[in-house]
């Protein structure tokens, strides 16, 4: 076996994540990097827990073999399906996952009604449940799923009169029913954060999980490269693999984050159990 750079990987769907991404490299720039994109299966939202499961689990075994020693999931719906199932299939790797931001959004609230805007997986499945449970005594939770918002940005679609009215569709009918906090609870909808705040304006509230879960994937970084003596190199190696079409996920990293790649492709087998570097 190749002996790899110790590295942090990334996972999402698409370009969700990248969000994430770049606000960890923002953190820890001499870190090497893998970041996932399984965009011949987005959106994963509307999908079965056992199909995100299966997907989340052979990105796992491709980055640990490409040298990750610590996982981001980068992705709301990935850690609401697949986060503990994971934690238990490879109990010596360190993930990170999300959860909905409900707490801070409740400590915020002024109108008692927080706006919860995520995906149907996410907005249905079990960290949701839990943080709702654990921290939404005596405020009004209004879950929200946007459909459409991850394919809008995939799309490219942040800002104009079409993204807009797509944005107004979901966010319109949470704001009505008197949410002053909205939480952002898909990494996707990061890119929408600039034409959300202008569209609910300075008495409303966005919250955007993205930074703290940033910050925690860098603290256990630095842990273990105390630790391990990981290699801190100047000039770190960033890896990014799209399962789809490389051309358009490279066009996306500049749009998104000003990135120039090099993406390389990734192929399911026909099972979809595993993912190699060829045909
Ligand atoms: N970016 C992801 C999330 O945070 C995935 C969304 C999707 O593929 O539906 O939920």
């Amino acid at each position: 076996m190749i002996d790899r750079a110790p590295a942090v990987g990334f996972m999402d769907s698409g370009v969700g994540g990248l969000a994430v991404w770049r606000e960890f490299v923002r953190l820890i720039p001499n870190a090497p990097t893998l970041y996932v994109a399984d965009q011949a299966h987005v959106p994963y939202g509307p999908r079965s827990l056992e199909e995100i499961r299966r997907f989340a689990g052979a990105i796992t075994r491709f980055m640990l073999d490409q040298g990750a020693r610590l996982i981001v999931v980068a992705s709301h719906t990935i850690s609401a399906a697949a986060l503990w199932p994971l934690r238990e299939a490879f109990p010596e790797v360190p993930f990170v996952g999300i959860e909905p931001a409900v707490k801070p959004a409740v400590a915020q609230t002024r109108t008692g009604v927080i706006g919860v805007l995520g995906t149907f997986g996410t907005l249905n499945g079990p960290l949701m449940a839990r943080v709702v449970e654990r921290f939404a005594r005596g405020v009004r939770v209004v879950p929200r799923v946007c459909s459409g918002w991850v394919e809008q940005v995939e799309a490219g679609l942040l800002e104009g009169e079409a993204a807009e009215a797509l944005v107004r569709q979901h966010l319109d009918p949470v704001l009505q029913m008197g949410a002053d906090v909205l939480v952002l609870a898909c990494t996707h909808y990061t890119f929408l954060a600039p034409l959300i705040r202008r569209l609910i304006g300075p008495e409303r509230a966005l919250i955007d999980p993205t930074p703290a879960v940033a910050r925690r994937a860098a603290e256990i970084w630095q842990a273990r490269a105390r630790g391990e003596e990981l290699n801190q190199a100047e000039g770190a190696i960033h890896r990014f693999f799209t399962t789809d079409d490389p051309a358009r996920f490279q066009e996306q990293l500049q749009r998104l984050i000003g990135r120039d790649g090099p993406v390389e492709r990734l192929y399911w087998d026909p099972h979809e159990m595993w993912l190699t570097l060829s045909s």
